[in-house]
């Protein structure tokens, strides 16, 4: 019962968030630059992210307006991360979200522009004339700057790209994949739950649970590299080891890092039941969600 309510639920929340993109992102950019935009963020990819801040804010009772735009902007700031990660000086990837890379369809200088105006338009969504308080629009802002630079997820991809090749331990490998991938995602459930008023002590939980389950979506990203198809992934499979990147698979082996994002997600799970929330369940499924997903 609740699971089919959750997907009703998730079905609503994804209708909501492309028709603000759809809207929010400019077709009429100059010289070709908004349609590599929509390109890069419309129609496509699982929009976790957005999930995570509307099932926060949801929990907190928040406000769906600054929810909203508030997902629509880690989305625009993950996909321009996915733009530049695939782009031939990073990953170097043809395929994304089962179509043809940003920079493939339209050139590497347009694709790099892409990515720089997708990262200014998150900020410009955070920062409406009306409809969002100024110290809400501030906090938003804060929460999203530090997880999108260089302590967060730019400087996640630093390490990455300094680590081809590099038989990282797991402490480093921990460090990397929080910041390059978990950043991002525990500010989306922060900034859903910033859209509400969270106690102390459901401001503490949240910020575990995102961070365990951060991390968790790595290590899966990591194993799915390794176990699916491309078709599959709607991305290049099996990257990882042909770019001789450290990963989860490569220093624990397949098996541990099952249990390792099982582990994580118990974690999350964990600080979910002692944030003193009472209708968390979106979060919890969604925890669910991330290690059990095949895509
Ligand atoms: C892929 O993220 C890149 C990582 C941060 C691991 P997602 O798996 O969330 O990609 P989309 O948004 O669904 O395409
Ligand atoms: C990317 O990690 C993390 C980002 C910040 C985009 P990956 O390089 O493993 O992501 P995929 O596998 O290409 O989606
Ligand atoms: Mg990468
Ligand atoms: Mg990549
Ligand atoms: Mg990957």
């Amino acid at each position: 019962m609740k699971r089919a309510e959750f997907e009703t639920w998730t079905r609503d929340q994804l209708d909501a968030v492309e028709s603000a993109l759809d809207a929010w992102v400019p077709a009429d950019a100059p010289a070709g630059l908004g349609l590599a935009m929509r390109y890069g963020v419309l129609d496509g990819g699982k929009r976790l992210r957005p999930l995570l801040v509307l099932a926060a804010a949801q929990t907190l009772n928040g406000s769906h307006e600054a929810a909203l735009r508030a997902a629509c902007a880690v989305e625009l700031i993950h996909a321009y991360s996915l733009v530049h990660d695939d782009m031939p000086c990073m990953d170097n990837d043809v395929l994304r979200r089962g179509k043809p890379t940003v920079h493939v369809q339209f050139g590497e200088a347009q694709a790099m522009l892409a990515g720089d105006a997708m990262q200014a338009l998150a900020f410009e969504m955070l920062t409406p004339d009306d409809g969002i308080a100024p110290a809400l629009q501030a906090r938003l802002c804060s929460l999203l700057a530090r997880a999108a630079g260089h302590a967060g997820m730019a400087g996640g991809q630093a390490i990455d790209l300094a680590s081809i090749g590099v038989p990282l331990n797991e402490h480093a490998l921990r460090d990397m994949h929080h910041r390059k991938t978990g950043a991002l995602l525990q500010a989306s459930v922060l900034m859903g739950a910033a859209c509400g008023s969270p106690t102390p002590l459901a401001w503490d939980a949240l910020a575990a649970y995102g961070d365990a389950l951060g991390l968790a979506f790595q290590v899966v990203d990591d194993i799915l590299d390794v176990t699916q198809a491309s078709e599959t992934l709607g991305k290049t499979a099996g990257k990882d080891q042909h770019h001789n990147k450290p990963t989860y698979v490569t220093v624990l082996g397949l098996d541990a890092a099952r249990r390792h994002a099982a582990e994580l997600r118990d974690k999350a799970q964990a600080a979910l039941a002692r944030s003193g929330l009472t209708d968390a369940a979106w979060l919890s499924l969604l925890a669910d969600k991330v290690v059990e997903r095949d895509n």
